[in-house]
């Protein structure tokens, strides 16, 4: 199948005698799919019970003359000042409890049953209408759940949070209890309607109810999904579903969300300031592949050039955007597609990019977006990307909200801490997938945890690290288990055998030298049981050790020391780059047989005996 190419398309916000013009160019820049109806509930539905289709009937036939297919999105992102005005419990409230008012765009709580009412409507309107359209081939639902207001902490949303909670602890306050440790601080619950969401107290609130909560608010907007998907299937619509993914993002567990979708789609807004973004940018394309083994993701958004949302926009540099969207196709991706088609006018998004400019086709941005779309025209059918990596390193949303609460020995960024891990491989362009604490770990020659503190299970994981093959598990990790409880016996439980070591204390720190490398923020003191000790902190206690295969890292190690640990790990399990020697800034990415070779320097490079221009590409194969 050849790579979608397109963008999201506003036309509510153009007259219609634009239309022709933007499906005109649309053509000539190559554009095969435009992502319709995500924030045109207003125009669909001006008030309750009355539908407006006329129009969109109108650009969906339009675009479908133009050979141009439709994501269409259920448009349940933005519900119009009606709604909220008829509705007013539609809303949500921060942790302070401050109303999030309508004026801007995602004013609802996913937990509202006015709204879910109200969405569902609207989703089974659009869907009995354009179910059969030729032109419809993926349906959005939604756009970027819980993209501005993921944690709600209103009324409704407590009521909703008891009944999740019920249904977790099977009706049984006491089992709540014992799960979230509430003899302290005199926290004991006598009933479910006692508990409320971890809104603004006088003092930390409990670390077990924080953590279900943040289960909770991805479950809710979960639902929301599932809620669509479900009135789509039962209208007999049968292209695949998808929504609008935001990389690491912190409120969803995407790894859950996965298996309801039948694609993944990724946004990705990449800073152009900041020279290393292309890396993050690596990792956002290896999570969204790692999500689906084996299908092809979606590019859904990035921008053409600057955003608007920064304080100060950069622009992308020349050819830049060509570069990471080749980056993202190289890592499994069969869409490059933007936010937005054509500029906006009016509204907040006036100053962001767009694919066609407010200045028209003789800008430098629609120069590079006809070239784009001529080039990956040219492309044809790539192989299915899977299978190339085989370096894991974990990435775990219930982790992440378990290391994201105050009251720790000290506190840090956990995906920061996993995305310099993958950088530490993508350095070496050494492919890598990022996948679950349960695994499958079978095709892996080599797993990283990075600070895996809360493990639900660890039976998977700990046959890995027994297993002879190359393991890596890094400060912070093996300490609670699914509530956020330590294990009777001390810490690391479950891994320490493995490992050959136990972590005895945790230490924040400012700075810590190990071997001859420098870590900071938190340190541990470990007991070596059964282990070689590859490094000592200058005070002589054990920092990086080895049993078997089964290392362990004791510090949180800086950038130089993550790459140290890589190339001793990467000798030892025997893991190959997919291509050795590039230089500096020139990535390889594998899928499949084909490699991409990317420049991300602005100036040429020699490459196979031939020149790579400043963010030029090539495609070859392995
Ligand atoms: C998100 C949204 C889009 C748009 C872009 C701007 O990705 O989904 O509607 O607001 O951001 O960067």
């Amino acid at each position: 199948m050849a790579i979608w190419y397109g963008g999201d398309y506003n036309p509510e916000q153009w007259p219609e005698d634009v239309w022709a013009e933007d499906v005109r160019l649309m053509r000539q820049a190559g554009v095969t799919m435009a992502t319709v109806g995500v924030f045109s509930w207003a125009r669909i539905q001006p008030a309750e019970g009355r539908y407006d289709y006329g129009w969109l009937d109108r650009i969906i036939d339009r675009l479908h003359e133009g050979g141009i297919a439709v994501d269409l999105a259920t448009g349940t992102a933005s519900p119009p000042p009606w709604a909220a005005q008829k509705y007013p419990r539609m809303l949500t409230e921060t942790r302070e409890g401050a109303t999030r008012w309508p004026g801007g765009r995602q004013h609802y709580a996913a937990t509202s049953p006015d709204y879910r009412r109200l969405a569902a409507e609207l989703t089974r309107a659009t869907v009995e209408r354009y179910r059969d359209h030729p032109a419809v081939v993926l349906w959005h639902l939604n756009n970027e759940l819980g993209c501005h207001a993921a944690l709600d902490y209103s009324d409704q949303a407590a009521d909703a949070f008891r009944v999740w909670l019920s249904a977790r602890y099977a009706d049984d306050i006491d089992a709540l209890n014992d799960a979230w440790g509430t003899w302290f601080w005199s926290q004991r619950y006598t009933s479910f309607e006692q508990i409320l969401p971890p809104r603004l107290a006088p003092a930390s609130v409990n670390p077990g109810g924080l953590l279900d909560f943040r289960r909770f608010s991805s479950d809710a907007l979960l639902d929301l999904a599932r809620m669509e998907k479900a009135i789509i299937r039962e209208a007999g619509a049968t292209q695949p579903i998808t929504t609008n993914f935001m990389g690491a993002f912190p409120h969803a567990d995407y790894r859950a969300w996965a298996a309801e979708l039948d694609v993944i789609s990724d946004d990705n807004y990449f800073d152009p300031r900041d020279p290393e973004s292309f890396r993050g940018a690596a990792f956002s394309r290896d999570l969204m592949r790692s999500l689906k083994p084996g299908t092809p993701w979606l590019l859904m958004e990035q921008a053409p050039n600057a955003v608007n949302w920064r304080p100060n926009n950069a622009p992308k540099a020349p050819g830049q955007m060509a570069a990471l969207s080749m980056q993202a196709v190289g890592r499994g991706a069969d869409g490059v597609l933007f936010f937005q088609w054509r500029q906006a006018a009016a509204g907040s998004e006036k100053f962001h990019s767009a694919m066609l400019p407010h200045a028209g086709t003789g800008t430098r941005t629609f120069r590079e977006i006809e070239k784009l779309g001529a080039e990956l025209a040219e492309l044809g059918d790539l192989p299915a990307p899977g299978g190339e990596a085989r370096v894991a390193v974990i990435f775990d949303w219930e982790n992440w909200w378990a290391i994201d609460q105050p009251d720790h020995p000290a506190r840090f960024d956990y995906a920061a801490e996993v995305q310099g891990w993958h950088a530490a491989f993508h350095r070496r362009n050494i492919q890598v997938d990022l996948v679950g604490p349960q695994g499958p770990f079978d095709s892996y020659d080599l797993v990283v945890a990075p600070s895996l503190y809360l493990i639900r299970d660890a039976g998977p994981l700990r046959a890995y690290a027994e297993s002879g093959r190359t393991f890596l598990a890094t400060a912070f990790t093996d300490a609670v288990d699914e509530y956020d409880r330590l294990l009777p016996g001390g810490f690391t439980t479950r891994l320490g055998g493995a490992l050959g070591v136990a972590v005895l204390e945790y230490e924040g720190i400012d700075e810590v030298t190990w071997g001859d490398q420098r870590g900071s923020t938190l340190r541990e003191v470990l007991r070596v049981d059964d282990a070689e000790v590859l490094a000592t902190f200058a005070d002589g206690e054990a920092a990086f050790t080895r049993r078997g295969g089964a290392h362990y890292l004791a510090v949180l190690a800086d950038d130089a020391g993550k790459a140290a640990v890589v190339a001793t790990l990467a000798g030892h399990a025997g893991v190959e780059p997919v291509r050795a020697g590039l230089p500096d800034r020139v990535e390889a990415c594998a899928r499949g047989d084909m490699v991409t070779l990317i420049n991300h320097n602005a100036t040429a490079v020699e490459v196979d005996g031939g020149t790579l221009p400043g963010y030029g590409y090539k495609i070859t194969k392995r």
